[in-house]
C-alpha cells in the first residue's frame, strides 16, 4: 500500500471503531486512536489515553508525551516521522490501569492499525504493550531493549516514559534503549523480516535469556 492508501485505510478504521460500543467509550472525551507517518518504519504502542490526551483526541500530548517526543529526537526522528498509538483507546478514568476485558475489546482495533501500518519495529512502551505483543510471563525489567520476533515482526519492549518520569534512574536506559533503534532497523534489512535463522534479533525459541545489541 502507499503512504495514501495506508492514510485512507486508517481514517476508514478508526470511523468504523469509532461507532462501536467500546466499553469505555461513555466515559471519555474523546477517542484517541493515534498518529503519525501511516508508513512509519517505527510503531511505538503506549498503554492508554490520559487526562490530555483524552482532551485532545490525540497520544502522548502531555508530561510523558514531551518526553517521548525527546527520546524520539535522540534517533534524529520526529514525531511525525513514527507511528504513535495506544493499547486502549479510550481514557480510563482516573488514569486507572486497563482491565483485562478492556484490553480485549480494543485490541482488534490496534492489531488492524498494524496489519496497514506494517512497520518494520514495534516498540512496546510499558508492560502493557509488551504484554499484549509478546504474551504474559516476560518481566520488562529483564527484557527491556531487547528486540524479539513474533509472528514475522519485530518487537522491542521499553520501559514507559511515564513511568520513567517518576523514577530518574530509568532515564538513561530508556535513553540507551531508543539509541539501539536505528541499528535494530538496519539489521532488520540485512536479515529480512521472515526467518528463524536471523542472527541479531532473537527468534522466539532462543530468547528468553541472552543477550542481544
Ligand atoms: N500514556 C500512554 O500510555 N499513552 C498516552 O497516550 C499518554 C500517556
Amino acid at each position: 500500500m502507499t503512504r495514501e492508501e495506508k492514510q485512507k485505510a486508517l481514517d476508514a478504521l478508526n470511523a468504523k471503531w469509532e461507532k462501536k460500543d467500546l466499553p469505555l467509550k461513555s466515559v471519555a472525551t474523546n477517542a484517541v486512536p493515534g498518529e503519525g507517518n501511516p508508513d512509519a518504519e517505527v510503531l511505538f504502542i503506549g498503554e492508554a489515553p490520559g487526562k490530555n490526551e483524552d482532551l485532545q483526541g490525540r497520544p502522548f500530548v502531555g508530561a510523558a508525551g514531551k518526553f517521548l517526543d525527546e527520546l524520539i529526537g535522540l534517533i534524529g526522528l520526529k514525531r511525525e516521522d513514527v507511528f504513535i498509538a495506544n493499547i486502549i483507546k479510550h481514557r480510563p478514568p482516573g488514569n486507572r490501569d486497563p482491565l483485562p476485558p478492556e484490553v480485549e475489546a480494543y485490541t482488534p482495533w490496534l492489531a488492524e492499525q498494524i496489519r496497514i501500518i506494517d512497520p518494520k519495529l514495534i516498540v512496546a512502551l510499558g508492560r502493557y504493550a509488551m504484554e499484549y505483543l509478546l504474551g504474559p510471563g516476560l518481566s520488562i525489567t529483564n527484557v527491556h531493549g531487547q528486540p524479539k520476533r513474533r509472528d514475522g515482526r519485530v518487537i522491542m519492549p521499553v520501559y514507559h516514559p511515564a513511568a520513567a518520569l517518576y523514577r530518574n534512574d530509568w532515564k538513561p536506559i530508556l535513553a540507551a534503549d531508543f539509541k539501539k533503534i536505528p541499528k535494530i532497523l538496519q539489521l532488520i534489512d540485512e536479515e529480512g523480516m521472515g526467518g528463524d535463522e536471523a542472527r541479531g534479533v532473537e527468534t522466539p525459541a532462543a530468547e528468553q535469556q541472552r543477550a542481544l545489541l
